[in-house]
């Protein structure tokens, strides 16, 4: 080989090598993200300065990460499932999707929230199901401020709920499980058919039916509770509540994803989100108002609270299981979802 082919070779090696590999962090982390965008961009610009590794991530709400999980089985692109409601994680656990991880700060967790998810994925934070309220448009159009699910069902809602699609979104999947295990499948079903014909429109996420409960364009919103706390910090005029004949809860997930394409900073990353610093940032940059996973995270005085609400007493592994889970929702997409309004 001559001095010039021999160069020619070299510099064509150095171009193949990875772009990373001169300035900032050589190593990545590529997180699915299903909390509130902006905790997602919180953790992308805290995490690289606590570690040295940069996280690039994709915002999708709970069902449709799902979704892209097992899409992506023979080829995952993600390394670590941060946030979203606990049943698509425990899905993709029963799947082999994501694998057990036992973090070190395991025992700092709170207790009851470790029980209720078996082992299956690792608990993030903890959020009460309710409803974000607009009294004024509800005094406009004559409806009394509702007290419980069945309420939902008064012709006086008209077009006046907003409620998350159950198959992209956890917290849509969240009341159609509390339905469930209030009132047997039979009348929950019957009460959601009900409830159809005052659905203005089922949102893609669980955060959406605040926002429209907020901007007015809807007078209920079905979201977790904390997400209309976030609506009424933003200064929209709105109350939120719960239903008073018992409302469901989640515990947002955390997982490691089997077979993705950095184990190692997937590891650091998961340690790192549950320390008090990470965890912080949910409530002082990433708009969420949890309960924190991790018992040494103060939590935000904001943070709607266990005690003031009747809550179920939820079964994640059941409604968590492949097979309950998806019948469940396509039941309600085959039988709720196409009737007329
Ligand atoms: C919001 C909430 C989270 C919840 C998530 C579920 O971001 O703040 O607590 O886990 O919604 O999202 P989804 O769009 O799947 O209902």
């Amino acid at each position: 080989m001559t001095v010039r082919k021999a160069w020619l070779v070299l510099a064509g090696l150095l171009l193949l090598l990875p772009a990373s590999s001169g300035a900032g962090p050589a190593q990545r982390v590529v997180v699915l993200c299903s909390p509130n965008p902006a905790w997602c961009d919180a953790i992308k610009e805290e995490f690289p300065k606590a570690t040295g590794i940069g996280l690039d991530y994709v915002r999708l709400s709970s069902g449709e990460g799902l979704a892209r999980l097992r899409a992506e089985r023979r080829n995952p692109s993600f390394d670590v499932w941060f946030g979203g409601t606990g049943d698509p994680h425990m899905v993709a656990f029963e799947e082999g999707l994501t694998e057990a991880y036992r973090p070190r700060s395991w025992n700092d967790l709170r207790p009851e929230l470790r029980e209720a998810v078996a082992g299956k994925y690792i608990p993030l934070y903890a959020g009460i199901l309710g409803w974000a309220l607009n009294e004024r448009v509800l005094r406009e159009r004559n409806a009394p401020v509702p007290r419980t699910w069945k309420d939902l069902a008064d012709p006086r809602y008209r077009g006046l709920v907003a409620y998350p699609n159950p198959n992209t979104s956890g917290t849509g999947y969240t009341m159609l499980a509390t339905l469930v295990q209030l009132y047997g499948e039979r009348e929950a079903f019957d009460l959601l058919k009900q409830i159809h014909r005052n659905v203005a429109e089922y949102t893609r996420s669980g955060a959406a039916p605040g926002q429209l409960t907020g901007r007015g364009e809807v007078a209920v919103g079905i979201t977790f509770i904390h997400d209309a706390v976030d609506q009424v910090l933003k200064g929209f005029p709105i109350s939120y509540g719960a239903p008073r004949d018992g409302t469901g809860y989640e515990i947002g997930g955390l997982s490691l994803v089997k077979g993705g394409p950095n184990r190692a900073a997937a590891i650091t990353f998961i340690e790192w989100a549950l320390t008090p610093e990470a965890q912080r940032l949910g409530p002082e940059k990433g708009q969420s108002y949890q309960i924190p996973s991790n018992s040494k995270t103060p939590i935000p005085p904001v943070a709607p609270r266990f005690e003031a609400f009747r809550v179920i007493k939820y079964d994640f592994v059941k409604y968590g299981s492949a097979a309950v889970r998806d019948r469940l929702v396509k039941r309600w997409t085959d039988e709720v979802f196409p009737l007329p309004k």
